[in-house]
């Protein structure tokens, strides 16, 4: 039999529930696809930051790049200062690793509320390809005069051309693997961020060229999120850095019903990747078996489809379907009509 060897890092807060479900999905599927998934667990996170001061040693990455597929549940704990965390796991990881696409399905499922009025499944259905190695993100700038009345703050946005184009790519190929309307937008800021967009845009219609199948759209963000509002239609998948993808992908995640649902891949197509739901840590609703595990199963779902076990994929993505359609009342934690062991329970009946 297949077998896959997956790191965890089940992290923060509801972190843990998410991902037992999302574990207990993965061998239900396995078992009936004929593969088996081997976990090994690390206890990255807020506790042991706390117990030990150690955030992730060095020795470990090295570990997880042994592995083609990581499993996170969340990174975030209410007693440590924000950002330690989030940096020195989450984004030294995607760094470490060169996880350098975020990959954020926006799909609205049938029995899920959207706050758009009028907008129905139909509407809401595209791609975020955000790059995930560089832009604001790489740390690089600095302070001069600290603390003084003449204080001095820079932060960089780094763009590379192999960095950019690479992104590009990967978005293209992607479009024309989703065979859907096949349009790619560029969502960037040519008006006002005229050296690091003025080489996106040049490297976005050169590559462009390779691809005469693929219809091209440019959008600049602003425009963007208000489209991703009035016409989310418009959209197929949408490319773009790293600082303006993480706003785009949080309205995303609004407009296909919330966090509850929204999961996300952190890619390094050579490499190891990363799959998360994106709605963090949740520590008020800790240990309750309220949180909803439908996002953490769905990167679980994601990781099937990275792996090439696409039948696996489709028959959780049509499990979960089915459970959000005839099942949960809200998608909300707390609000699901069921706890989250039951929510992964169903999805398990359903595969
Ligand atoms: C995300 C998150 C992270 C980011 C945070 C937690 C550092 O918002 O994955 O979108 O900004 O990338
Ligand atoms: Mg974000």
């Amino acid at each position: 039999m297949k077998k896959y060897d997956i790191a965890v890092i089940p992290g923060d807060g509801t972190g843990p529930e998410v991902v037992s479900e999302a574990r207990k999905v993965l061998d239900a599927v396995g078992e009936l696809e004929g593969f088996s998934c081997d976990y090994q667990v690390y206890d990255f996170g807020g506790e042991r930051y706390l117990k030990t001061g150690e955030i992730l040693p060095d020795s470990s990455i090295d570990e997880l790049r042994g592995f083609k597929n990581i499993l996170l549940g969340a990174i975030g704990h209410p007693e440590v200062k924000p950002g330690i965390l989030e940096q020195g796991i989450l984004l030294k990881l995607r760094f470490a690793l060169d996880q350098y696409i975020n990959l954020r399905p926006v799909k609205l499922y049938a029995g899920v509320e959207t706050p758009l009025r009028d907008k129905g499944p139909d509407d809401i259905d595209f791609m975020v390809v955000r790059e995930n190695s560089e832009g604001l993100y790489t740390g690089s700038g600095g302070f001069l005069k600290k603390g003084t009345a003449d204080e001095v703050a820079i932060q960089e946005s780094i763009n590379t051309r192999k960095g950019v184009e690479r992104c590009l790519r990967y978005a293209f190929d992607l479009c024309r693997q989703r065979g859907r309307e096949k349009k790619l937008t560029l969502c960037g800021k040519t008006n006002v961020l005229t050296y690091a967009f003025d080489l996106w845009q040049r490297a976005f219609n050169e590559v462009a060229e390779e691809y005469p199948d693929i219809t091209t759209d440019y959008g600049h963000v602003d425009a963007v999120c208000m489209w991703m509002v009035k016409n989310p239609e418009w959209f197929d998948v949408i490319v773009t850095d790293n600082m303006f993808g993480d706003i785009i992908t949080d309205l995303g995640a609004m407009i296909q019903g919330g966090m509850g649902i929204a999961a996300g891949g952190n890619i390094n197509p050579q490499g190891a990747s990363m799959f998360e739901p994106i709605g963090g840590s949740a520590p008020k609703y800790t240990g309750q078996n309220v949180i909803n595990p439908l996002a953490a199963i769905m990167a679980g779902q994601m990781m099937l489809r990275h792996m090439g076990e696409y039948s696996a994929a489709e028959r959780v993505e049509k499990a979960v379907v089915t459970v959000l359609r005839d099942k949960l009342k809200s998608v909300a934690a707390g609000k699901m009509g069921y706890t989250t062991e039951e929510v992964g329970d169903l999805v398990v009946n359903n595969l």
